[in-house]
């Protein structure tokens, strides 16, 4: 039985549903189990609060491997430190008493103890305490979800004509699709050779949001009109909702590094080593949209 704590957010869902059509049983931890979107065979859900630990005994029952895909990081979120890093090390900690066999923790490209953004700094963080564990363990630190931005930009572009930029949209970004993610991550399960192992993973192209609009607006027959945000208004922004919404604050923070900070990824070497597993591009993503859109209508 696997464990897939966060397996109501993007990729968990992608993720919940290839572990399940591939016939594996898996366990969905959430804070509200009403709210699962993946109702398969072979997936049961479960309430539970990784913030809390009493709440993850009873779900780790049964279990041989732990998949983490939980981040306070959001809107409404409980925040990096309570989630990314002290939940992670709850489930981590819980896990080991638990008997199970293999943890697999998705961090982030870029984890590190000193980077600016708290995200990274609890990612690494939590790391090192799967790391110190006694569990067997693989990382996977994907870079930012293709299937997140392009909501973003496209969700607004349908919504009001004009999708709205954070900053010049001018600076390359590696994003990374959701599915391929699950892959991987389904890879890690399987191929003992990845235990022990922190697996980079990236897209096949460094594309601008820029980029992202015109690839959005395409699929879905709109023109390719954006508002943008100047980078000095989002900083004024964080800066002013961060007494009170930390949340939002370190949202528009990300979006203010996705304009400026060196986000590209070199592919090769993760083409390399996993060449059957087929990395999608940003088109694949946005027809891929528009299909699940049409399909919802
Ligand atoms: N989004 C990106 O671009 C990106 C890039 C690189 C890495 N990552 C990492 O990839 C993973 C998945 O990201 P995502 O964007 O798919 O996440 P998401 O859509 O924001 O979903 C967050 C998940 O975390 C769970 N969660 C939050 N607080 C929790 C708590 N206290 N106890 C239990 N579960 C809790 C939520 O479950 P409930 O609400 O159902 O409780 C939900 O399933 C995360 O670890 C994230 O840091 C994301």
């Amino acid at each position: 039985m696997i464990l897939l704590a966060g397996g109501t957010g993007h990729l968990g869902v992608a993720l919940t549903e290839l572990l399940s059509a591939r016939g594996n049983r898996v366990r969905v931890l959430s804070r509200d189990p009403s709210r699962a979107r993946v109702q398969r065979p072979g997936v049961e859900l479960v309430a539970g609060d990784v913030r809390v630990a009493s709440s993850l005994e009873s779900a780790l029952v049964g279990v041989d491997t732990v998949i983490s895909a939980v981040t306070g990081f959001g809107p409404r979120g409980s925040g990096p430190r309570q989630v990314d890093l002290q939940g992670n090390q709850r489930l981590i900690a819980a896990a080991a008493a638990a008997g199970v066999e293999h943890f697999v923790l998705v961090s982030i490209h870029g984890a590190s103890p000193d980077h600016p953004m708290e995200l990274y700094r609890a990612k690494f963080m939590a790391e090192e305490s799967l790391r110190r564990s006694s569990l067997e363990w693989t990382i996977v630190r994907p870079t930012p979800f293709m299937e997140l931005w392009a909501g973003i930009v496209g969700d607004s572009l349908i919504r009001s004509g004009v999708a709205t930029v954070f900053g010049r949209g001018e600076n390359p970004i590696n994003f990374v699709s959701v599915r391929d993610v699950a892959r991987f991550i389904e890879l890690a399960l399987t191929d003992r050779r990845l235990r022990g192992r922190i697996l980079e993973i990236g897209g096949p192209e460094n594309v601008t949001l820029r980029t992202v609009v015109e690839v959005v607006a395409a699929s879905a027959g709109r023109q390719p009109k954006a508002r943008h945000i100047p980078a000095r208004a989002l900083r004024l922004g964080a800066a002013l909702l961060r007494p009170f919404r930390p949340d939002l604050a370190g949202l528009i923070q990300a979006s203010v590094r996705m304009d400026s900070a060196n986000m590209r990824f070199d592919v090769a070497r993760l083409t390399a080593e996993h060449p059957q597993i087929h990395l999608s591009r940003l088109e694949e993503v946005a027809v891929r949209r528009q299909q699940d859109a049409s399909a919802a209508v």
